[in-house]
């Protein structure tokens, strides 16, 4: 779909014409006219949104503190929701007790895909050693980072993420020529769609190198929680380390969302922490740009955080999903149990092809890997000829949905 011309004086940011329609709107236009044979219902595999129960104590929260919807909230949030998040960073990162500062180091966010959206904004200047400034980000990646940077006047540079470099991005291919202009770098693990999980010695690296060049390195751990036996590490953990002038968060955010965590994507509700310098000044753009999260949703956030039965069981359904895919489609399409979040990234041949094919046939909804990635000059799209199928329905829909896809692209 392209955009309407507003001819030769545009009424908008013409910046806006660089960006692709966003992913599930050219899936919808691929799929627009083809009609699934299968007469069940329809099988939604394409969006990461979790379908198991939200936990009761979003409802019993947000009822007990319903005399509060009548107050604006302050972009801060609340103590009570800062302390809860600077107790769950300490626990589940292991941190020196008292070396977080959760009155200085934490926002609440309406959903971590705002976050990182502004964020751009906080970090990118007009230039950066007299160049136009590079914000990094894997190659596939979440859509919002590339908006972010186009937006924001930056160059957006996708970095190749492939099987041969761990799915993740190679830290050593960054020449000092890129490095020196970067002003952003987003890094996302465990990584969606492929779901790596960047280990210890990467991470310091990736901080050494964001505070030697002297750019923001923000972690987008929003699939954390969801992980089969090892908790991934996350960058506050490694920091916590790699004390640099007194200051062991300098230039790094990251990013946690109860969206996949607790199954609440509706909340809107996740956080980012780290660098208090940084966030105070992103504290004062926020105070310009955000509505605020509710103190209803606040106080409702705070008690997911606090609590972690909810999150076990979370895992032990994901758990049986892998369970249910792999008995169908372990030995085939590159299958791989990733180490964490829901996703299965499958290399098909043709994902727009297959997508088309799947649900024609099954009627299951998947997305085209090419939706998720981007041609570097003179290369083919490296994600198209994958798939990715988001695990979130329930794990005997997933069985169904697996073997139904073996069967299809055989
Ligand atoms: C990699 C990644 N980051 C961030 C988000 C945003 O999640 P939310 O805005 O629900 O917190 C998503 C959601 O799908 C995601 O996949």
């Amino acid at each position: 779909m392209s955009l309407p011309d507003l001819g030769t004086f545009a009424l908008v940011n013409d910046r806006l014409d660089r960006l692709s329609d966003y992913p599930f709107t050219r899936l919808a236009a691929l799929l627009s006219g083809v009609t699934p044979r299968a007469n069940a219902e329809p099988i939604m595999m394409s969006v990461g949104e979790p379908q198991h129960q939200p936990p009761a104590i979003i409802d019993e929260t947000l009822r007990a503190n319903a005399h509060l919807w009548g107050k604006y909230p302050p972009v801060g949030g609340t103590p009570e929701f800062r302390e809860a998040v600077g107790a769950w960073l300490t626990r589940r990162y292991a941190l020196p007790d008292g070396l977080f500062d959760a009155e200085k180091s934490v926002l609440p966010v309406s959903g971590t895909r705002e976050a990182l959206f502004l964020l751009a904004l906080l970090a990118v200047p007009p230039s950066k050693v007299g160049r136009q400034p590079a914000v990094l980000m894997p190659n596939p990646f979440y859509a919002p980072y590339e908006g972010a940077a186009l937006l924001a006047g930056a160059e957006p540079v996708f970095l190749p993420s492939t099987r041969e470099t761990g799915f993740l991005p190679d830290l050593d291919a960054l020449t000092p020529e890129l490095l020196e202009r970067t002003a952003l770098f987003y890094l996302c693990t465990p990584a969606n769609p492929q779901g790596a999980a960047a280990d210890a010695a990467y991470l310091e690296r990736a901080i050494g190198l964001a505070r030697r060049y002297g750019f923001i390195l923000a972690v987008d751990e929003c699939y954390a929680e969801i992980y089969l036996d090892k908790p991934p590490v996350g960058a506050l953990q490694v920091a916590s380390g790699l004390v640099h002038d007194g200051k062991p968060w300098a230039n790094i955010l990251v990013f946690h969302s109860l969206s996949k965590r607790s199954s609440a994507a509706g909340l809107r509700s996740g956080f980012v922490a780290g660098d208090p310098e940084l966030m105070s000044r992103f504290t004062r753009l926020r105070s310009y740009s955000n509505a605020g999260m509710p103190l209803p949703v606040l106080a409702a956030s705070a008690a997911l955080w606090r609590d972690e039965a909810h999150v076990e069981e979370n895992r032990a359904l994901y758990r049986a999903k892998f369970d249910a895919a792999e008995a169908s489609l372990k030995g085939r399409y590159g299958y791989y149990r990733p180490d964490g979040g829901f996703f299965l990234w499958l290399e098909v041949g043709d994902g727009e092809e297959a997508t088309r094919r799947l649900w024609a046939e099954g009627g299951i909804r998947v997305l085209p890997g090419a939706y998720l990635t981007r041609s570097n000059p003179g290369e083919a799209n490296p994600g198209a000829p994958f798939i990715r199928i988001a695990l979130v329905n329930d794990a005997e829909t997933v069985a169904h949905a697996c073997s139904t896809i073996a069967r299809i692209l055989g």
